[in-house]
């Protein structure tokens, strides 16, 4: 295989561009030109394609974003879409592909080999950490960590004010990177998608906490909670106690920038390196993961939506700490 295509597609998470960074050298070291891909799978219908260098990616390890520039493509979930993507990657003479992105980039791509036939390789590119076959995703190392540093800030002022906070976080269907930051935090409640949210038992606590003289309570909730996020908890504590002052903090977007953590760029470097591998070696339509510090191999359809269960021994645990 000489020419390959890399690109990022959804949600951009940090480490993006050190797996970029590490497809473009380890390709162009086995002798291969490596086109990158821009605005993911929108840039492969556009023929928005470009041979890339070792040093484009110069400089890139440390940078948020991607310098590929990513994009939620509509039009190659159609026929149309994707032939006119696969036309581009025949003009352009590209033999294989890897793949940077989550859940809806390894649909897309399912969807798109049922139809079309080129070899392709995918690496966990999301911060939601909701893909089978790997222990972690790229990105969310660092999402958490922006997370920590955000509530532990928030944690500051609701002390100086004794408030309740409701703090919003990303991670679309899954709760794990509630699930971390929250625990990592100290925070009293951690409301996540993966156990019912029962709303009275909150509220007791709540309620048993003032009896105490405890004011400041932290309630970290995952944007895919059951109940609801932030904003329907916080009416759900207003309601039911008027006189507490109670905040609401939806930390969004900022979850997703931000210079990747070491652990972010070594996953995705070692990642991006196995990528190139496996397209040389034959073994693709799989997902590249990392489970007990060993690279293994996916195939598409089994990593999409994948939920690693949350053990009944930490959610113990949660409720033992979070006094
Ligand atoms: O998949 C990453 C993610 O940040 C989710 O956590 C979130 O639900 C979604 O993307 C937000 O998407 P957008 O950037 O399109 O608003």
């Amino acid at each position: 295989m000489k020419n390959i295509g890399v690109l990022t597609s959804g949600g951009d998470s940090p480490g993006m561009n050190a797996a970029i960074r590490a497809v473009v050298r380890t390709g162009v070291y086995h002798g291969m030109n490596v086109y990158g891909i821009r605005r993911g799978y929108q840039g492969m219908i556009d023929g928005d394609i470009q041979l890339m260098q070792t040093t484009d990616v110069s400089n890139i390890i440390q940078r948020g974003g991607t310098i590929l520039k990513t994009a939620r493509s509509k039009e190659f979930m159609t026929p149309e879409g994707m032939q006119k993507a696969y036309e581009q990657l025949q003009k352009h003479g590209i033999e294989g592909l890897v793949l940077i992105g989550g859940d809806g980039t390894f649909r897309g791509a399912v969807k798109f080999f049922e139809q079309y036939t080129i070899p392709a390789v995918g690496l966990p590119g999301t911060i939601d950490k909701d893909l089978s076959g790997t222990d972690l995703t790229i990105g969310f190392d660092t999402a958490v960590n922006t997370a920590v540093e955000a509530i532990d800030k928030i944690r500051d002022t609701a002390e100086a004010h004794d408030r309740v906070f409701v703090i919003e976080l990303m991670g679309r269907d899954a709760g794990y990177i509630a699930l971390n930051s929250g625990i990592a935090c100290g925070a009293e409640d951690i409301l996540i998608p993966e156990t019912v949210t029962h709303i009275d038992e909150l509220l007791n606590k709540i309620e048993a906490d003032e009896l105490r003289k405890k004011a400041v309570h932290i309630i970290v909730v995952a944007e895919g909670d059951d109940f609801g996020g932030a904003t329907e908890v916080h009416a759900s504590i207003t309601e039911r106690f008027p006189r507490l002052d109670v905040r609401a903090c939806v930390l969004g977007h900022i979850q997703r920038g931000g210079s990747p953590t070491y652990t972010d760029r070594v996953l995705a470097s070692r990642m991006g390196h196995a990528a190139v591998n496996a397209l040389r070696s034959g073994d693709t339509q799989v997902m590249i993961g990392i489970v007990n510090n060993e690279i293994v191999h996916t195939p598409f359809t089994n990593v999409i939506k994948g939920t690693t269960p949350i053990s009944a021994d930490l959610i113990d645990m949660i409720r033992i700490l979070s006094v």
